[in-house]
């Protein structure tokens, strides 16, 4: 049965020419398409796009990310994906239009049947004549369109998709299983882009413009929006979102995906239990939150934790967890409360435990101050690419949050506050890995003494471009630990490579 006829309507036999030549057919070509089919115009029309780069089905617009072979032109290469996408856009024009002044929908039983109605109609009024499969696209990007987010929508659906990035309308990468693809994705134009910002930011009372051109969101389900137009996002406007994983990596996780060995875990473990200030540091997407997850996930179920985020992604097992959540200002540019604010209102919570999602400028200070006065335990990340660089990124941005003191002073809050860096790594193949776990010692001289514990050893690549790596001890064993004796953890010495080196080969 044709899609036509499944959404109810009943064709009439020469509603919908049998034939693809636009001569036959009143459909505009598909020059004509853009000026017309799309009522705001003026918008840079879409560039021509090769046949062969467009995908022929949602299913492959979808799951065939990558896929380049097939082509979506009809065998006279009338219909071509832009002008479907087109076509859907003048159907959600009209669809609303039909509805009053409406630019959206609530999806409710009564609007799907509506949808399905009135897109019958409209698609006969079109007068273009499409295979059924195309129709059945048609159909899904209208419905894309009105109750979700758009040419994205399905990239959002799809659990595999950790990232998604729109640099301007023609180019949409993924990030899949770690690897990053250009996505046969487009928006029709810049304007197409903006709607979905819109749609996104003003259920929030956001607003984005020429005058304040960014934005930062989130979506219902939790995943982080960010999207900023021009005239500071040059070649269009721009939206990356990081997908909210609904199910959180644990440590077992990890472990099997040789982020880490089960030794280097349970030292993990350890350190947290007895109450060391942890830093875990990486770069972006590197797997710092949910390394941070994990290791708060191990503070013991009797103690009060306090969790302090952007924008809350941590999910702690305990009972319990205050959560609080720094807050954007307001539409008048007021009221914004900031992840240092909480910081430290945070102290005045009697935590037992501040877990800091991530710092990144002021309440790096605040948090060393802290850490230094009693807080211990305190856990955090930040933005690095190796421990030293993390040590000398906590210094910057002490300074630049005033700390008013010499710089080698800074440096001394900084050795005494911090015990541990994990640094957490993206390799270029897409593995994540705990690079390296790394004793913050102490001063000598001008210097922060930095002794690694475990390592990782990069040491080839397979012919199909993973790398061969070796995560091990480096036979040193911490200074503290002594303080992990205190707390009942007598970690065996070949932990730490001291009897036989660990030979964990992924
Ligand atoms: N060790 C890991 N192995 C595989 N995937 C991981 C690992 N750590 C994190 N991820 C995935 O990588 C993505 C980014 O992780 P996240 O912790 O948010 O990074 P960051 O906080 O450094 O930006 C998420 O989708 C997460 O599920
Ligand atoms: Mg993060």
């Amino acid at each position: 049965m044709s899609l036509l006829k499944r959404l109810g309507g009943t064709p009439q036999p020469n509603e919908v020419a049998p034939s693809n030549n636009s001569a036959a057919t009143p459909s505009p070509s598909p020059a004509e398409t853009r000026g017309s089919l799309l009522s705001n115009s003026g918008m840079a029309a879409p560039p021509p796009v090769e046949p062969t780069s467009r995908p022929s089905s949602l299913e492959q617009r979808v799951s065939g990310l990558s896929s380049t072979s097939s082509s979506a032109v009809t065998s006279d290469g009338a219909i071509t994906q832009q002008r479907i996408l087109e076509l859907s856009l003048w159907i959600v024009d009209r669809i609303l239009g039909s509805l009053g002044n409406q630019t959206e929908l609530k999806r409710t039983p009564e609007s799907e049947r509506l949808l399905q109605e009135r897109f019958t109609n409209y698609y006969r009024q079109s007068g273009v004549n499409l295979s059924d499969s195309q129709v059945k696209q048609l159909y899904e990007m209208v419905n894309d369109e009105l109750f979700g987010f758009g040419p994205i929508e399905p990239l959002l659906r799809d659990d595999s998709i950790t990232e998604v990035m729109v640099n301007g309308p023609y180019s949409v990468y993924v990030e899949q299983r770690g690897k990053l693809s250009l996505t046969p994705i487009r928006f029709a134009n810049d304007d197409h882009v903006l709607k979905v910002i819109d749609r996104i930011i003003r259920p929030l009372g956001r607003r984005i413009d020429r005058k304040w051109p960014m934005v930062d969101a989130r979506l219902p389900d939790g995943s982080r929006v960010n999207a900023i137009i021009p005239p500071c996002a040059i070649d269009g406007p721009s939206i990356t979102i990081r997908k909210f994983s609904k199910k959180k990596l644990t440590v077992d996780d990890l472990i099997k995906f040789g982020s880490l060995t089960p030794e280097m875990a349970e030292f993990l473990r350890a350190c947290v239990v007895s109450r060391l200030n942890i830093v875990v540091s990486g770069g972006t997407g590197s797997g710092k939150t949910t390394l941070l997850n994990v290791l708060s996930n191990f503070v013991p179920e009797d103690e009060r934790i306090v969790t302090i985020e952007d924008s809350a992604e941590l999910k702690l097992s305990q009972d319990h967890v205050v959560r609080l959540e720094a807050k954007p200002a307001e539409v008048d540019g007021t009221g914004r409360v900031a992840i240092r604010d909480l910081v430290i209102n945070s102290l005045r919570m009697r935590p037992e435990r501040v877990v800091i999602g991530e710092c990144r400028g002021g309440e790096t200070m605040d948090m060393l101050q802290a850490m230094n006065t009693g807080h211990d335990g305190s856990l955090t990340t930040l933005h690095a690419n190796t421990p030293r660089d993390a040590i000398a990124r906590m210094e910057t941005m002490a300074l630049m949050a005033g700390m008013d003191m010499p710089v080698h002073v800074i440096r001394e809050q900084v050795a005494s506050a911090i015990d541990l860096i994990v640094q957490q790594t993206r390799l270029d193949d897409g593995q994540r890995k705990v690079s390296y776990i790394t004793e913050v010692q102490g001063m000598e001289g001008d210097v922060v003494v930095l002794q690694d514990i475990f390592v990782l050893d990069i040491k080839g690549k397979t012919p199909e471009g993973k790398i061969i790596s070796e995560l091990r001890p480096t036979g040193t064993r911490p200074r503290f630990t002594s303080r992990l004796e205190a707390h009942g953890f007598k970690l065996p010495p070949s932990i730490f490579g001291a009897v036989s080196p660990g030979n964990n080969r992924w």
